[in-house]
């Protein structure tokens, strides 16, 4: 191949008194001292604002306002479409050569001149703390905007055989029409990557962030811009959802969905879509990553600090708001008493506060809809006979939306918060009998209708065996002794199956194959 696999991006570690520290503390306040901005819509050559402004506050801080988003309305989805759908035949007759070089070179600004500020905004509009931050919205996003050009050029190198007077070879189009990306607020780099990835394909897009990463994704918009990335290739809208989706959803040249969301908004768009079917010239790609309930399986022979760990990382890095966090644990008797001491001690050490102070581990939830979310299933633990908080429990938004990471025990392996996604720092134990692995393996399976990340810690060969086929299809990212989160570009291909999503693999060529429609072409000589 002509381009080399790529390096990860090396991750900053923000040490105190080092250089980076004070780069990122800088950037910090000076976005957090700036006047407030008004963040526009970008469609086609347009920055676009409305008469309908929505305050911009972080988490962490609800009261302050750092700037002002502009709802759209339907109107506004109908304009990105044509603005796409302008910007097609150009963009898709460039070389592939000249549309990775844009977004190689948007890797690059956000590695060098914008790191601290990508790394800023995201720590501000997401509360997230600075390692998170780091390891999302700067080394995530860098990495699959490189290794994106890596796989869609092994894509493009695959080729089928010929023969003496024949030969044949695949042309791989981009998708005939527009591309609906709908990105969630917990990864910027997520974000990014779905329109980043269809357009490299050769796609335009109509980019639908939540409102709550708008911050973010306006940098990463004029990071895209100043890459060279041409009007109209990806537009950002902040319409709602159902406002776009009338027009999205209804339109003959809507070719793909590229979502990251819920499970129950992901399957109403299906049925829509699938209601739609007859409008549309081809049938769309559906690509969904949604819920997940993700597990910690320890058998007898684990480590119980490493179990501990696992565990409070897992469930707690960014306050449990990843798909792929860890929210039920199962654990054996023989090691309960350790691993329950340790963690209780590592979560109670645990600082909680805004990111602004590199200590603090626990940030803010999103908003307050997330913060009453759950704060509820608290309040329902805290009521229920067969369920004990051992760890947390307590929860505050008068400043911002700040929740103690959780820890749960309950002796029911079917408790409510064994089997329901939560989305915040809560984690649910069920301790079983040491000797009953094998049946505790069948409750894992059977317990949620998700199946996206999932742990297996032992030092027993044949019980890591028996954990990975009986879990065989309980989650698309297997991790044998580690925490279940954290999935890294191009190392670990990342996306679950059941109620979890399509499972085409975020930062791998799966996913690419997804926004290409091949053409096949037999030539006789
Ligand atoms: N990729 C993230 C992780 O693995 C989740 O989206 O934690």
């Amino acid at each position: 191949y002509q381009i080399p696999f790529p390096e990860n991006e090396p991750i900053f570690d923000y040490a105190p008194g080092s250089m980076e520290r004070e780069k990122l503390q800088e950037a910090f306040k000076k976005l957090m001292d700036q006047d407030p901005i008004d963040v526009p819509m970008y469609i086609g050559d347009k920055e676009v604002r409305t008469e309908n402004k929505l305050p911009l506050s972080p988490p962490f801080d609800h009261k302050k306002i750092i700037g002002h988003y502009n709802r759209g309305t339907a109107e506004h989805a109908k304009q990105a479409i044509d603005a796409a759908l302008k910007a097609k035949d150009k963009w898709a007759a460039l070389s592939w050569e000249q549309r990775a070089s844009i977004f190689l070179k948007a890797a690059d600004l956000i590695a060098g001149p914008y790191r601290y500020e990508m790394n800023a905004t995201t720590m501000i509009a997401q509360s997230k703390n600075a390692y998170q931050s780091e390891i999302d919205a700067v080394c995530e996003l860098i990495d699959f905007l490189r290794f994106n050009v890596y796989f869609m050029e092994e894509i493009y190198s695959n080729q089928p055989g010929s023969s003496s007077g024949v030969w044949n070879r695949m042309e791989y189009r981009p998708l005939e029409g527009f591309v609906f990306c709908i990105t969630p607020f917990n990864f910027t780099a997520i974000a990014g990557n779905l329109p980043a990835s269809a357009a490299l394909m050769g796609n335009v897009c109509v980019w639908k962030c939540a409102d709550s990463q708008i911050y973010s994704a306006n940098l990463i918009m004029k990071i895209f811009k100043e890459a060279g990335l041409p009007d109209g290739v990806i537009n950002l809208i902040t319409v709602n959802g159902p406002d776009a989706g009338e027009v999205v959803f209804k339109h003959r040249d809507f070719a793909g969905l590229h979502f990251t969301g819920s499970t129950a908004i992901f399957k109403g768009l299906w049925k829509e879509i699938g209601q739609n079917i007859d409008i549309y010239r081809s049938y769309p790609r559906i690509v969904g990553e949604t819920g997940g309930k993700d597990f910690i399986v320890a058998h007898k022979s684990a480590n119980p600090d490493e179990v501990a760990v696992a565990i409070a990382r897992g469930a707690f890095e960014f306050q449990g708001q990843k798909c792929s966090a860890a929210s039920r644990a199962y654990i054996p008797t023989n090691i309960w008493d350790t691993v329950k001491k340790k963690l209780v001690a590592d979560v109670n050490s645990f600082k909680m506060g805004a990111p602004s102070d590199f200590s603090n581990f626990v940030n803010a939830v999103i908003d307050k809809r997330a913060f009453d979310k759950i704060a509820g299933y608290i309040d329902f633990i805290k009521e229920q006979d067969d369920a004990e908080i051992i760890a947390g429990g307590n929860y505050d938004d008068s400043k911002g939306y700040f929740i103690e990471p959780t820890v749960v025990v309950t002796t029911n392996p079917k408790f409510r918060t064994m089997c329901e996604e939560i989305f915040g720092p809560v984690i649910t134990i069920y301790v079983y009998n040491e000797n009953d692995f094998e049946k505790t393996l069948k409750l894992v399976d059977e317990s949620s209708e998700y199946a996206l990340t999932g742990s297996i810690i032992s030092r027993d060969r044949y019980a890591i065996d028996l954990a990975t086929k009986t879990l065989v299809n309980a989650a698309g990212n297997f991790y044998i002794n580690d925490k279940p989160t954290g999935a890294v570009v191009g190392q670990q291909p990342f996306g679950g199956a059941r109620g979890s999503g399509t499972n085409d693999k975020a930062g791998s060529y799966l996913n690419l194959l997804r926004w290409v429609s091949p053409r096949t072409i037999k030539e006789t000589f």
